[in-house]
């Protein structure tokens, strides 16, 4: 800058001319944290009453426009200059203000825009506000500005799905004024030149009259509440909207009290633990060491698992070699990923060229010795610990050195297949998750030998398919099957009890599940469940363990196996399932076998008994080292097994609820069976210090 001046550690400002420019340097996202607030608003004083600028540009340093309010702040008592008293004295400037918005303008990043008298996007820029998606609205006048400038469809979406709209649209919804193309700081001299000389023109967002319609928000009132029902912000969100006829100073006052709202809610709390969960399971020694190449990936049967791995790496750009032992599997492999591939298509995820491209990619085999020159493979066959020690013997002699060879199991031990190959160091479990090119989750399972590289290698490809990925040590079922074999427990309890199917799916779903568990059970088969079982039963059940499987065998050796077969839990014809009355008359004749006089529980009881039954296990996983931190378990949950997000995962549920009342719970229960009610030590130990799960995060 010809004239520099640095307000604080994060502003500085200068003069180029008649041009002032306001830079925001506040790595990594120049998010509007309190120093970056209290410059803006030095800055703006300073210029205004020196008075010589012709016009102020606010633009940013690095790699992106401020990308919203600090979120790490959220929670804490709030320090001034508050973000709202800032973009009032920007809006109220004589001197004309406009903002350079590169990278990400995102929530009170945007808003500082909207305060702005116009909006300058360089090319390839992304305007949003997603504080919905964080369990809160636009707090800093989105959600009256935006409106104003764009009209009130466009900002209800906008808000509403918290969406990032690429500067093109944003340009031609008048949500920015302009698209520029150059390095930030030179567009903002540019464009500062324009509105001088009066081809770029500015106005005051608060002297607009929105653009109204009582129809439009009703409309959107309803929509958003039966799309979301368990969720409070997005009907806040619609709620502050629809003040956007009011004159900007009340309609502000209508919004603060919004978010203050929503501020306080445990959902918000959920949402941003989900937020930075997110990262954090990535933030770890493991994976952030050298890692190995992956420019070519095997992957070993055409099942829907298979097919899925290779989707995921395809589309992630990387060349897949399939291998099959037959043709019409193979086949059958190559049809799935086509369909996966047009679905994307269909979906307008994808173009046309590029399923085409992307399909070119994949190669396929009915011998092993084509995955001689891959730098990675993954075994996706069936669970069958000898079928897996004989591929892996096999791999082991073709695969080139330093190559990974990877078994996408999703229980059996990683460390006795790893022992039938002389390189048991590059051997690791990649655990997908089905429809493996849609679930986010992949479980990275570390076995005793595993190399570190060949860990970080395994975050390196979740990075590269945009998944996230959670380190596990091996056990029966890693983080997640182990712990989803000991709650599914006490849904059989809880029916064998006294309630019925559709009253613990009620509960659930109520609670924010997606679908309870017995409309998944009819969705996935009853079939698979039941195989299962029988597989226990053949290895020899535990006879301290109450036996829950009575009435889903019952059930499946009916013939009923859910959806594919028309029946299960439910009914399903035409029409919304019903409740399948014949499966009440099979737990009736259960219930009476075994003496049981059934008991009716709320629907709170059922929620409490299914997380107690969820955390006890969460709590013994993190106790015995299989996930690393509490967080690993709530992401595990959150992108592998539809937990509501806005719960924030069952271990930041569990402290919403505190150790001193889960073991009071559990000893309860254990009244009536102490085997499978056990308190875990861990969990004890927290409740006699009143410490909590978050602090084992840190
Ligand atoms: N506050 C604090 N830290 C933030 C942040 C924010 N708003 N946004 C991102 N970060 C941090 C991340 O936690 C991460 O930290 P780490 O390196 O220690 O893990 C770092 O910045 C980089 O973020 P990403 O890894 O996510 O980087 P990407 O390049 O992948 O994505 C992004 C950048 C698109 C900006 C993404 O970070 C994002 O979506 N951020 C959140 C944006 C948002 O929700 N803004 C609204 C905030 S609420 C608000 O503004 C309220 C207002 O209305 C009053």
């Amino acid at each position: 800058m010809a004239e520099a001046n640095r307000i604080n550690d994060v502003i500085s400002t200068g003069m180029e001319g008649d041009i002032a420019l306001i830079c925001i340097d506040n790595p990594p996202v120049n998010a509007t944290g309190q120093a970056v607030r209290a410059g803006l608003k030095e800055a703006m004083e300073g210029l205004v009453s020196e008075g010589r600028a012709k016009v102020i540009a606010i633009y940013c340093a690095g790699r992106t426009f401020v990308a919203g309010a600090d979120i790490r702040e959220f929670g804490k008592p709030p320090q001034a200059p508050g973000l709202g008293d800032v973009l009032s004295a920007i809006e109220g400037s004589p001197i004309p203000v406009i903002s350079i918005i590169h990278g990400t303008a995102l929530g009170g990043g945007y808003e500082l825009a909207l305060s702005t008298h116009a909006r300058v996007a360089v090319e390839g820029a992304r305007i949003g506000l997603p504080e919905v998606l964080l369990g809160l609205l636009p707090g800093a006048g989105g959600t009256q500005r935006l409106p104003r400038l764009s009209g009130l469809a466009f900002a209800l979406d906008v808000i509403l799905s918290g969406r990032q709209v690429p500067a093109k649209e944003a340009a031609a919804k008048g949500a920015v004024d302009k698209v520029m193309a150059g390095e930030p700081r030179d567009v903002a001299l540019k464009a500062g030149q324009e509105v001088i000389d009066g081809t770029l023109p500015t106005r005051r967002t608060d002297l607009i009259e929105a653009e109204y319609d009582r129809k439009v928000i009703d409309d959107t009132l309803a929509g958003v509440k039966k799309k979301n029902p368990h969720l409070i912000s997005p009907v806040k969100c619609v709620e502050a909207v629809a003040a956007c006829n009011l004159p900007l100073e009340e309609g502000l006052k209508v919004e603060r009290q919004c978010f203050i709202d929503c501020m306080n809610t445990p959902q918000r709390a959920g949402l941003i633990h989900a937020f930075f969960g997110e990262r954090a399971v990535s933030n770890i020694p493991e994976a952030k060491g050298d890692h190995r190449p992956l420019n070519k990936i095997g992957v070993i049967g055409g099942g829907t698992m298979g097919s899925g791995i290779s989707t995921a790496c395809l589309t992630a750009g990387i060349p897949v070699m399939l291998v099959e032992v037959k043709q019409e599997a193979l086949d059958r492999g190559v049809a799935t990923i086509t369909k996966n591939l047009d679905g994307a298509v269909s979906r307008g995820k994808m173009s046309a060229d590029k399923r085409d491209a992307t399909l070119a990619l994949l190669s396929t085999s009915l011998e092993m010795e084509a995955l001689a020159d891959v730098d990675l493979v993954i075994e996706a066959v069936f669970e069958k610990m000898e079928i897996k020690k004989e591929i892996f013997e096999k791999l082991d002699r073709i695969c080139k050195p330093g190559a990974i060879l990877a078994s996408n199991t999703s229980y059996l031990d990683v460390n006795q297949i790893a022992a039938v190959t002389k390189r048991p160091e590059d051997v690791l479990g990649l655990h997908f998750f089905s429809p493996a090119h849609v679930m986010r989750l992949l479980e990275i399972v570390q076995g005793e030998k595993t190399a570190a590289d060949v860990v970080a290698t395994g975050f390196r490809l979740a990075a590269n398919l945009k998944k996230v990925g959670v380190l596990a040590q091996v056990c029966d079922g890693f983080i997640g099957n182990r712990i989803l074999g000991h709650y599914s427990k006490v849904i059989a309890y809880l029916v064998l009890d006294g309630a019925s199917p559709q009253q613990v799916d009620d509960a659930l779903e109520g609670f924010g599940l997606a679908m309870g568990p017995h409309k998944v059970g009819d969705l996935a088969g009853l079939d698979i469940g039941y195989m299962n079982r029988q597989r226990m039963k053949e290895e020899g059940l535990n006879p301290a363990e109450r036996y829950g499987g009575v009435v889903a065998d019952r059930i499946a050796e009916q013939g009923w196996y859910g959806r594919k077969t028309g029946k299960g839990y439910y009914v399903y014809d035409a029409g919304a399932p019903v409740p399948n009355e014949d499966v009440a008359g099979i737990i009736d004749a259960v219930r009476a076998e075994q003496g049981i006089t059934p008991k009716s529980f709320t629907e709170q009881e059922i929620v409490d008994r299914y997380m107690t039954a969820m955390i006890s296990e969460a709590a013994r996983v993190v106790e015995d080292g299989t996930a690393k931190r509490p967080v690993d378990v709530d992401m595990v949950f959150l992108f592998g097994y539809g937990f509501p997000r806005f719960r924030g995962g069952p271990l930041h549920y569990a402290d919403t609820i505190g150790a001193a009342e889960l073991v009071k719970r559990i000893e309860a229960y254990a009244k009536e069976d102490a085997h499978y009610w056990q308190v875990p030590e861990i969990l004890r130990k927290m409740a006699a210090d009143g410490t909590t799960f978050a602090d084992l995060n840190s």
